[in-house]
């Protein structure tokens, strides 16, 4: 009796309504998270080439973007500057008037109340030389000298009204240093959204566009090899023993393993990042008519969500919200 003909699994398929019954994952607005480009001195929104649809954002754009996310009810924004200057230790990112900050102080106000404000806790946007952390006298990036700057720009994040610092530097130890130092700022409540496994990607290349990324070379003396599976779990690991209150995976859809792993062992919220390449590939096949866009990015976005993620950081989470995800 457990065998055909008797068993059927196509009796599940059989009409839009049963299917929709039996579906295992579904992808709610309010689990989806809108990564955000704010543009120090931009008067409109600047269009980003090799993100179709997406823009870095002037303060009165930004302003208004916030509010569609919020009606849309999305879960929140995660936020990225992109200042005018840049120097060698990143000084835009403790600066009270750095961009990142200024825009999560309007963000604060205009809509703290209905989405969960994040913020990029990394030096990357904000240094000459492109890197994550500050460099040692032999041009490395330099792990503990660069835990202390991220120590002042959780403080100052904090201090905007951010909800979530997410640390993305891949620095060791970055979680521990960033929860003491808000803790002993009084920032208890603040939390921490861990970039646990985070891949050094070629998938990242719009996103240096993004933010007009100074970077020359590469980032994988810090950033994981996309080789390594069980190296996800152990940093995911790390970052809950250092009181990580989110972990996430990054990219997300080369790292589904990843994710799956880090989902079966975590005791925290787990979610995983479809970042810019990922964005940018689905948009160009569509955009030659070599796939259904709708459709792909549903797919891709269930897909994440199947293999493990509470939540998903998505370019296209207003417009999934907004027009895209089955009512
Ligand atoms: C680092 C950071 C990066 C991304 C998010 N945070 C770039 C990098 O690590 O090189 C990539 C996001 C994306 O590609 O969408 N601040």
């Amino acid at each position: 009796m457990t065998e055909f003909p008797v068993i059927r699994p196509r009796r599940l398929r059989t009409s839009p309504a049963m299917r929709r019954l039996v579906a295992e994952t579904r992808v709610h607005a309010a689990e989806l998270i809108l990564p955000m480009f704010i543009r120090e001195g931009a008067v409109e929104p600047v269009p980003i080439g090799s993100m179709p649809g997406v823009v870095q954002h002037s303060l009165d754009s930004f302003r208004r973007a916030l509010h569609g996310a919020a009606e849309a009810g999305l879960g929140g924004v995660n936020l990225f500057g992109v200042p005018l200057e840049h120097d060698a230790v990143g000084s835009g990112a403790t600066d009270p008037d750095g961009i990142l900050n200024v825009a999560t102080r309007i963000a604060r106000d205009e809509v703290g109340d209905a989405l969960v404000i994040q913020t990029d806790l990394c030096l990357d946007e904000f240094t000459d030389h492109g890197h994550c952390g500050v460099l040692a006298a032999d041009g490395s990036v330099d792990n503990d000298a660069t835990l202390l700057r991220y120590a002042e720009m959780a403080v100052a994040q904090a201090a905007a009204g951010t909800h979530l610092v997410a640390p993305s530097g891949m620095m060791d130890g970055q979680v521990a240093a960033i929860r003491e130092a808000l803790d002993a700022a009084g920032f208890l409540d603040v939390g921490i959204l861990a970039y646990s496994a985070k891949y050094a990607s070629s998938f990242y290349g719009p996103f240096r566009e993004a933010v007009d990324s100074q970077l020359t070379g590469d980032r994988r003396t810090y950033q994981q090899d996309p080789a390594n599976r069980r190296e996800g779990v152990r940093e995911a690991r790390l970052d809950l023993a250092q009181g990580a209150d989110i972990v996430m995976v990054k990219p997300a859809m080369s790292y589904l393993d990843v994710l799956a792993d880090v989902a079966a062992m975590s005791e925290v919220p787990v979610w995983a990042y479809q970042v810019s390449g990922e964005y940018a590939m689905v948009e160009a096949a569509a955009a030659h008519g070599w796939i259904d866009r709708d459709r792909a990015i549903l797919e891709t976005v269930t897909g994440i969500r199947r293999a493990g993620a509470d939540a998903v950081l998505t370019y296209w989470a207003l417009e999934l919200a907004t027009r895209l995800l089955p009512r």
